[in-house]
């Protein structure tokens, strides 16, 4: 299995960044940041920020404006698991190894530390200091960057396709069906993670964020694809999360439409395509495809 070499560095990376984040955040209810700090802090991968850094380096990109677009991605990511595992959602009681944050809390508090998480994340991109480029000013990327991200976790991105996903749940739908799905509920917000770093780069053409954004769209798809197969073959303690639950909840899933070999199938094939658009670019993709690598192989 590929190793991330950066991927340590880049999580310790941003935990610090988010940690002096929510150190900034004045106390007004003790309670909400306390649940803030457990949604956003306590564990995670990581992998949406990491995959904005190393897509940033790839492309020659400011790291400190790298800090604010995988800042605000994960604040995003952050709250879409405190709102999925809610009893009104998924019903689920471990995440990160951990209870959820409505169990460790209230239901009322998991729900507004998720919203507080997602309007932290418009205040990140808000409030950075982002670097000018000979083309366009800070204040350009910004405002395209806010763009990228409501799209990517509104209704036209995450809780579009989780709107999708509950109400697929208890049906069977079409591959096509289920890949709008997954495109949407988790594909966009990892798209985002490669295409919001693409744009604080002076050097990417607007044929290299096609290619980019194709590799994205495929690792996004792949990494759901991944997350349905571990929820049936990786154990509770593997996952940090419930195993079974996609089944227990009768969901609709890549195994549950092509089995459990053709579902490994299809995320291999999004694997050799992902591979494929990364070849074509004039740059050094070797931790973009090693994080593919990395996707594909994951068991939590
Ligand atoms: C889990 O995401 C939820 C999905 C979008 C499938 P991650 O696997 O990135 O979860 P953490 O952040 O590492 O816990
Ligand atoms: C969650 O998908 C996707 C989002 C939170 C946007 P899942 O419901 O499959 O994620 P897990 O399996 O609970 O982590
Ligand atoms: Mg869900
Ligand atoms: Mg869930
Ligand atoms: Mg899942």
């Amino acid at each position: 299995m590929a190793t991330l070499t950066s991927y340590a560095d880049y999580q310790q990376r941003i935990n610090d960044f988010l940690t002096a984040k929510l150190d900034q955040l004045a106390i007004n209810d003790p309670t909400l940041l306390d649940a803030m700090r457990y949604g956003l802090l306590i564990g995670g991968k990581r992998m949406r920020p990491y995959l904005s850094y190393i897509t940033g380096e790839a492309l020659s990109a400011a790291m400190h404006d790298i800090d604010a677009v995988a800042g605000a991605l994960e604040c995003i990511h952050a709250y879409s698991l405190l709102h999925d595992d809610l009893p009104a959602m998924d019903d689920d009681d471990l995440r990160r190894g951990k209870p959820t944050c409505h169990k460790a809390f209230d239901e009322a508090t998991a729900i507004l530390a998720g919203d507080a998480l997602q309007t932290l994340a418009f205040d990140i991109l808000a409030n950075h200091d982002f670097s000018s480029t000979k083309d366009k000013s800070a204040f350009a990327i910004q405002v395209k960057l806010v763009q990228q991200l409501v799209k990517a976790s509104g209704y036209q991105g995450m809780c579009g396709g989780q709107a999708l996903d509950l109400a697929a749940t208890g049906k069977v739908i079409s591959l096509e069906e289920l890949e709008t799905l997954h495109s949407l509920k988790t594909g966009a917000l990892l798209e985002a993670s490669v295409m919001m770093a693409a744009e604080c780069s002076t050097v990417a053409t607007s044929r290299d964020k096609v290619q980019l954004a194709h590799y994205a769209k495929l690792v996004g798809l792949a990494y759901q694809v991944r997350d349905d197969i571990i929820d049936i073959t990786s154990t509770e303690e593997e996952l940090g999360k419930p195993a079974g639950s996609d089944l227990a909840a009768d969901k609709s899933t890549y195994p549950a439409l092509l089995g459990l070999s053709g579902a490994q199938e299809k995320a291999d094939n999004l694997y050799q395509q992902a591979l494929q658009a990364l070849a074509t670019l004039p740059y050094n993709t070797q931790n973009l495809s090693d994080f593919a690598t990395f996707i594909i192989n994951r068991k939590h």
